[in-house]
């Protein structure tokens, strides 16, 4: 009898196996010897995909190579060494082993008795990654979430249910006032759209001014709470950022600790890649008062570099998410209430989930918090390199920060502030193929170059070649 379509027989399964091991390794080995980004063409890769009506079944490993040879061809390597974006990182080898692990066992993350390690696992760095953030373990609670984008969405839900209990059964329609809540106006933009799956609408979000230092306004933010509290707004939340997706800024954590503190208002920080400074020691202190914080958002697929996506909500309010997201049924599983632990399904946004904390898992088991130290420590060197060398070729760096961030503008072109040139540049370096950076505005209006490091094998071989693959534009726009 032929084996089952979707098993395949032991000896296919074997090759397969093989030639995926080979595959991986190979795009580990190989990938920087590569260009980063590839040709953009969507006519092209339609015609490629035209053969696969599907109406007769592909051989097992000439799929498999379609894939990987497509895989190759067709993306924006953001685990290049020279892929200088938006926080997307090499992944970690034991979080590519952990990911296919849990591609193959398949756990169910919704009930507790159908994953009871994987659950443990998660709880488990859910005080881990707390205790890191300044919660004490035993008052730390948190869910794993697809990625920053949902855990500020459970931050949102999270906060309007402590402000308003009524909030949850009979929604926004029966609050006396509109709900409003504070970020910066270089806040990322997750948290509009969290406004608006949450029902409260893009105008509740008040964007505060930022400093030049592109930082939040404490005392911007003191007087629009009290400006909306005198035209009958309800304030719930302040959205600190600890790392600012555009320029890496960490707004004033304790200041507006303290002002959401005096209006009793939830005080969440999106620390989503900046948290990953809480790994190093003396990168530590530029979280102070985040231990403050009812709620936290760290992605561990940013600075920690697990294979997409592993966000994480935390929070020191150990009934919020159960009060959030508990829901009656009958058909779910119910040992959990006897043997005193969660479901995560009543403590989360998703239902059936995939195991995400395995990846972050593993990789910490084997690097240990001195691993993750020594990277990041390696990633900050980097940026400084990267920052020194700008400088030294004529860019002027115009944003501060520690973290590895650089936004810049040409000094050496009369147009060199100008969007229209500065994306011009980064087009030709895109284009190229021997690097991938972008362009930004910072605080809605000065258009700059921005290159990130947010990948572990970044090294000084890779600015220099940033550098120069920069120069070589700046020449070809003279
Ligand atoms: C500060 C910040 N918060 C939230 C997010 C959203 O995270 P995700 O893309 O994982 O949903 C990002 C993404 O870059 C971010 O930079």
């Amino acid at each position: 009898m032929a084996a089952p379509p979707l098993l395949l027989d032991a000896q296919t399964r074997a090759q397969i196996w093989r030639k995926l091991v080979k595959a991986i390794e190979a795009y580990a080995t190989k990938l920087e010897t590569g260009r980063v980004t590839p040709p953009l063409d969507p006519a092209k890769l339609r015609a490629m995909l035209s053969r696969f009506d599907f109406s007769a079944p592909a051989e097992a490993l000439e799929a498999l190579d379609f894939l990987v040879e497509g895989l190759w061809k067709f993306q924006t390597h953001t685990p290049h060494p020279r892929y200088y974006g938006l926080f997307n990182p090499a992944p970690t080898t034991m979080g590519i082993a952990a990911d296919a692990l849990v591609a193959a066992f398949n756990p169910q993350l919704a009930a507790w008795s159908h994953s009871p390690l994987a659950i443990e696992i998660e709880q488990h760095l859910v005080r881990a990654f707390g205790a890191r953030f300044g919660y004490d373990p035993a008052q730390t609670d948190g869910t794993f979430a697809s990625g920053g984008m949902e855990a500020n969405h459970t931050a949102l839900l999270t906060a309007l249910v402590q402000a308003f209990p009524e909030f949850s059964s009979r929604g926004l329609r029966a609050l006396a006032a509109q709900p409003v809540l504070y970020v910066s106006a270089e806040a990322h933009h997750s948290l509009l759209k969290a406004a608006r799956m949450c029902g409260l609408g893009t105008e509740a979000v008040r964007e505060i001014p930022v400093e030049a230092s592109l930082r939040m306004n404490a005392e911007i933010l003191a007087s629009r709470i009290a400006q909306d509290r005198g035209q009958g707004f309800a304030p719930f939340l302040v959205a600190a950022t600890a790392g600012t997706t555009n320029a890496g800024a960490i707004d004033p954590l304790p200041a507006i600790a303290e002002v959401a503190a005096r209006e009793k208002l939830w005080r969440h920080v999106d620390a989503a890649w900046g948290g990953a400074a809480a790994l190093v020691p003396e990168l530590r202190p530029l979280l102070d008062g985040i231990e403050r914080a009812d709620s936290i958002t760290f992605d561990a697929h940013k600075w920690l570099s697990v294979p997409m996506g592993a966000g994480i909500y935390l929070t020191r309010h150990t009934d919020i998410l159960d009060r959030t997201f508990r829901i009656a049924q009958t058909y779910m599983p119910r040992e959990a209430a006897e043997l005193d632990v969660v479901n995560p399904f009543v403590h989360s946004m998703q239902w059936s989930r995939r195991a995400i904390g395995l990846k972050v898992f593993l990789s910490l088991a084997v690097a240990g918090w001195e691993g993750y130290a020594t990277a990041i420590r390696h990633m900050v060197a980097m940026g400084a390199l990267l920052r020194e060398q700008l400088e030294g070729s004529g860019w002027q760096v115009v944003n501060e920060t520690p973290l590895p961030l650089c936004c810049f503008i040409d000094q050496r072109h009369a147009e060199g502030r100008s969007a229209a040139y500065l994306h011009a540049v980064a087009m030709k370096v895109v284009s190229s193929g021997k690097a991938w950076i972008s362009t930004t505005r910072l605080a809605g209006s000065a258009p700059v170059l921005r290159a990130c490091i947010t990948n572990y094998r970044t090294s000084a071989d890779d600015i220099a070649a940033l550098i120069a693959a920069l120069e070589e534009a700046r020449g070809q726009l003279r």
